[in-house]
């Protein structure tokens, strides 16, 4: 059986020169890669007891989802601004340029929840920073960070000081 590395694509230069682009794509179309993926980041959080699942749109969905199926644990979504109808807390958070803002219900998590966020992938951090925030105004407690890749090179994890986190594939 190949190993979980091997079924991520890294494109050059996309989307802009310079960035070596991990894909996922042909991870979640090969059975076996997905099934890899999902219980690999589900090991992660074996020794650590968790009330819910959070996951940042959209590809925190694809791997947040399962996991949380399988712990037969509830799934909350962490959407991009404008896309929950109901009460929202709302963090802005920069990109490579400019900066984006993400969003959870209010009502998604109820105070002293313990909470794993899971995505893809972690590059800078700011992404999952917000989504911390936003998961401790609510007054859930992040007990651990789950991402299936890390681009360690950009020290995204000296912006997570303090909190649980793991990671399956590293890259420098
Ligand atoms: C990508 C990736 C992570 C984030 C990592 O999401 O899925 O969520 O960037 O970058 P950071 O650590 O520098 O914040 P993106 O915002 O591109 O959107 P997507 O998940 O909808 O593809
Ligand atoms: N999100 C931010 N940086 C990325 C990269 N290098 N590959 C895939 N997704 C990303
Ligand atoms: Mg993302």
């Amino acid at each position: 059986m190949k190993k979980l590395e091997e079924y991520v694509r890294s494109i050059p230069d996309f989307p802009e020169p310079g960035i070596i682009f991990r894909d996922i794509t042909t991870v979640l179309q090969d059975a076996d890669g997905l099934h890899l993926a999902i219980q690999s980041m589900q090991d992660c959080l074996k020794d650590t007891e968790v009330d819910v699942i959070a996951g940042t749109e959209s590809r925190g969905f694809i791997f947040g989802v399962p996991i949380a199926y399988n712990l037969h644990k509830p799934f909350v979504p962490i959407r991009k601004k404008g896309k929950l109808p109901c009460e929202t807390v709302s963090q802005e958070y920069d990109l490579e340029y400019g900066t984006a803002t993400i969003e959870m219900h209010k009502d998604s998590i109820k105070p002293g929840q313990k909470v794993a966020i899971v995505d893809d992938l972690i590059a800078t951090g700011g992404t999952v920073e917000a989504a911390i925030k936003l998961v401790e105004e609510l007054g859930g407690e992040v007990v651990k960070v789950v991402f299936l890749m890390e681009l360690a090179g950009l020290k995204g994890r000296e912006k997570l000081a303090g909190y649980d986190v793991a990671s399956v594939i590293k890259y420098e």
